[in-house]
């Protein structure tokens, strides 16, 4: 009876049965994968953020495809402060970046088409592309000691065929933290161009700069390119992702472009999915950005720290350089032995949770993700056992 599109394994596995068990026993978990900034204490300016919700105008409906004018003016603001000039024309506005990709999936793929994705990455885009019918072809981010993390174009341009419609960059990507140099910029858009491919940057991460490598690009707004798209939100920006607020900002080739927003404004007009409310309240609450994103990364900053310098020393345990992004990854591959085997055992004899590395697609065992937003008396403590 039901469509093929979720055609996946529903069984829990081991890590989060023996998590649940643990739970259930009442026992105390240090829990250093929670990416949910509501739930981890920072002090949002909740009475300036709720107050901005009752607004009257918001009991008149006026659909537009794009959203409303006025939220986009706010959005071509922040551009303003990299110093961008964006149109509000250009502009799309959409509850989330994860609705923006389905949008996107929408306009540039026919059934079986395939999106390139960088490996390792989020676990979501693999469902967001297969629930609009597509394939995800996936090119690898390499770990180079002098660079970091890039894309290896050679294995990239192997996979590209003439069903690739879209080629994502996450800038900074998730979970490496690595933004994308201006040079390997420069050849996604070459690749793009030959490959009639159009680009999709996803930059809802850009705001959270750890220690970004040289000739990084915190935004490709305003770069010349074939046709790009380039995606952000509320969700991390003001860490408020129950808020529903991001945008897709179109650029490039002015024909392609004009045609994609035409096709776009059918897409957007069919679901018109941005409520009216957060349209009036954004202006508002991107007021709260600085203050915000100071708390955030000031705890980034200090659990980033506080890892480099306790495993400094450890053979068996590193932590790799993160240039920006919510999240950090510990090497262990000098101890051979399996992520998830890694994982099991700190959560059974340790009460530590971790992400194992295969969540994310690491091409290789040996790697574990932490949340860099998890509390600093959990960091500290959880450290602490790890490193024993
Ligand atoms: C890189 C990246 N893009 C997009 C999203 C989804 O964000 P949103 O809440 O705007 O859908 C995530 C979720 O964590 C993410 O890691």
């Amino acid at each position: 009876m039901f469509s093929k599109r979720l055609n996946i394994e529903y069984e829990p596995n081991e890590l989060s049965l023996l998590y649940n068990l643990k739970k259930r026993n009442g026992e105390r978990i240090l829990d250093l994968t929670i990416s949910n900034p509501t739930k981890l204490n920072f002090r949002y300016d909740s009475k300036h953020i709720i107050k901005h919700f009752i607004d009257e105008r918001s009991l008149v409906y006026e659909p537009d495809p794009k959203g409303m004018n006025n939220a986009r003016e706010e959005v071509v603001k922040y551009y303003s402060e990299y110093s961008k000039k964006v149109s509000t024309d250009d502009l799309f506005l959409v509850p989330s970046t994860s609705e923006a990709y389905s949008y996107l999936f929408k306009l540039l793929l026919d059934a079986d088409d395939e999106v390139m994705m960088p490996q390792p990455s989020y676990p979501l885009f693999e469902y967001l592309t297969k629930l609009d019918l597509g394939n995800v072809i996936y090119y690898p981010l390499i770990y180079d000691y002098r660079d970091g993390w890039v894309p290896d174009f050679n294995i990239l341009e192997k996979k590209i065929t003439t069903k690739t419609k879209a080629i994502v960059i996450i800038n900074p990507n998730n979970p490496t933290g690595s933004y994308i140099r201006e040079c390997d910029y420069k050849k996604f858009v070459a690749l793009s161009e030959k490959y009639n491919a159009a680009l999709i940057v996803d930059e809802v991460f850009s705001d959270y700069e750890i220690e970004a490598g040289e000739n990084t690009l915190k935004t490709v707004t305003g770069y010349d390119s074939n046709l790009t798209f380039v995606l952000n939100g509320f969700s991390k920006m003001l860490a408020l992702p129950q808020m529903k607020f991001g945008w897709i900002l179109i650029q490039g080739n002015k024909k392609l472009k004009e045609e994609a927003i035409q096709r776009l404004e059918v897409i957007a007009d069919t679901y018109l999915s941005v409520a009216t409310p957060i349209q009036y309240a954004a202006g508002k609450l991107f007021e709260t950005r600085a203050k915000i994103q100071e708390e955030i990364l000031g705890r980034i900053n200090s659990n980033y720290k506080l890892l480099k310098t306790k495993f400094l020393l450890n053979p068996d345990i590193k932590v790799m350089n993160s240039e920006g992004g919510w999240n950090a990854i510990l090497n262990f591959e000098n101890l051979l032995v399996k992520d998830d085997e890694f994982v099991l055992k700190l959560l059974d004899n340790k009460n530590v949770l971790i992400h194992p590395g295969y969540y994310y697609d690491f091409f290789t065992e040996g790697f574990g993700v932490i949340s860099l937003l998890t509390e600093t008396d959990v960091m500290e403590k959880a450290i602490e056992l790890i490193s024993e």
